[in-house]
């Protein structure tokens, strides 16, 4: 089943694009579910349709071959979340924790993001799809939900055998004189269900039936954050293969005639000429899918695939994705291991190496990559990103590896 989200910049039509590429796709006879993982109920106002309010959580039939999802509030995993989430913090509060987990733990993500993620989840592992579309929310949330599994399954990994250990050898009178709070088999069991959901949506978004698209407007300030999105997707592992330009103007001059265009016009279609250039040297490699500015909003079935036949330059929705995540390659001095990181610059970088893990920072954006077997007995050497590609050169660890 093929995974494609949309996300990009607040208001650049992400949930109007995802919407006409599910009818375009319906209608050409893939079976199709659109899916939101915005709390706002758009989706549903886009293609004209309730999508059941708050209560209802599941898939409707907007037409054959179209089903649309709008997520809804996770009332009950909300409350336990709460539980486990307030649970790790007073047992950070009570016990000397190390200070890298603590770390980690300030960044507890929250329950409508986990719960959107177990509902593609279980739309991917178990409905009838062919195609699922999900319109994700503004960036910014959209990557702190996308980077989520893998950050969970970090914490829940460190955390959970520290609660065993706790509950076995603090006796709850012992415990409760050392101040401890000790986990109830609530918490225990679900964190440890959690725990395996979150690999397998972790899978999912990371294999290679799932891209992300970026929706972006031909301005320079949308662009710039675009560009610095296509990068962080890219730390976290997931494969952008498409960028779509929504709203742009007619050309004035082609319609005007022997009349000289209006002025306004002719001024917007000079900046969004230059604003198109930008994105194609920006994302160069990847398909550019210009989309119309339409007179009016693009609202039921019907106008989205209008919408969508109007794109110039498609992307496919069902060939697999091509993926170039992380490699290690052995050298004649040790090892190379080399992450893509498009459009990155060295001055946005860090690197910091924790015992087995190289945590890696673009900007606010980090991401903890347990390191391979035999990188754990190598100290790293020197680090470059040219070509947007990320090196980091490791050599062998005299102390515990002494060359031969
Ligand atoms: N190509 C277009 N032509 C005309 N109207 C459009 C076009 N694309 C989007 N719109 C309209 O612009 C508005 C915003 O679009 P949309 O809701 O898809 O943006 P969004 O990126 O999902 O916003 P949000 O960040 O709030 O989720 C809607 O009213 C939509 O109908
Ligand atoms: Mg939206």
């Amino acid at each position: 089943m093929r995974v494609i989200l949309f996300t990009g910049k607040g208001g650049v039509g992400k949930t109007t694009t995802a919407a006409a590429t599910a009818v375009h796709a319906a209608r050409a006879g893939v079976k199709t579910l659109v899916m939101s993982t915005d709390a706002a109920h758009s989706l549903g106002d886009a293609l004209g349709v309730g999508l059941g309010g708050a209560s209802s959580g599941a898939p409707v039939e907007v037409e054959p071959g179209l089903s649309a999802l709008q997520i809804s509030p996770p009332h009950l995993l909300g409350e336990s979340w709460r539980v486990v989430q307030d649970y790790l913090l007073s047992v950070l509060d009570t016990v000397g924790i190390d200070p890298v987990v603590a770390e980690e733990l300030t960044r507890l993500p929250g329950a409508e993001e986990i719960a959107a993620l177990l509902e593609l989840r279980s739309q991917v592992e178990s409905g009838p799809w062919d195609l699922v579309v999900v319109d994700c929310a503004p960036t910014a949330e959209t990557l702190r939900l996308l980077a989520l599994p893998e950050a969970l399954a970090w914490h829940l990994e460190r955390l959970l055998p520290a609660q065993r250990g706790l509950i076995r050898t603090l006796r709850p009178a012992a415990a409760a004189a050392a101040g401890v709070p000790l986990p109830d088999v609530a918490v225990v069991e679900a964190v440890t269900g959690w725990q395996r959901q979150m690999r397998d949506v972790h899978r999912i978004l990371t294999g290679d039936q799932t891209s992300v698209r970026l929706v972006l407007t031909p301005e320079r300030v949308v662009i710039a954050e675009s560009r610095r999105t296509w990068t962080s997707l890219s730390l976290y592992g997931f494969v952008v293969d498409a960028v779509v330009v929504n709203r742009v103007f007619p050309d004035a001059a082609a319609e005007a005639g022997p009349h000289t265009p209006d002025a306004w016009r002719a001024s917007w279609n000079a900046a969004q000429q230059e604003g198109l250039v930008e994105v194609r040297e920006s994302f160069a490699g990847l398909p550019v899918v210009v989309t119309p500015y339409l007179p009016s909003e693009p609202i039921g079935a019907d106008a989205l695939a209008d919408l969508a036949a109007a794109q110039e330059g498609g992307a496919d929705v069902l060939s697999p994705v091509t993926h170039r995540g992380l490699t290690v390659e052995q050298t004649d001095e040790g090892f190379v291991m080399t992450l893509p990181l498009p459009l990155a610059h060295a001055a946005d970088l860090g690197l910091q190496r924790r015992d087995d893990e190289l945590v890696v920072t673009v900007g606010e954006h980090r991401r903890v990559l347990t390191l391979p077997a035999a990188l754990q007995r190598c100290v790293v050497e020197g680090a470059s990103v040219r070509d947007g590609l990320l090196r980091v050169r490791f050599v062998p660890d005299e102390e515990v590896w002494p060359r031969g």
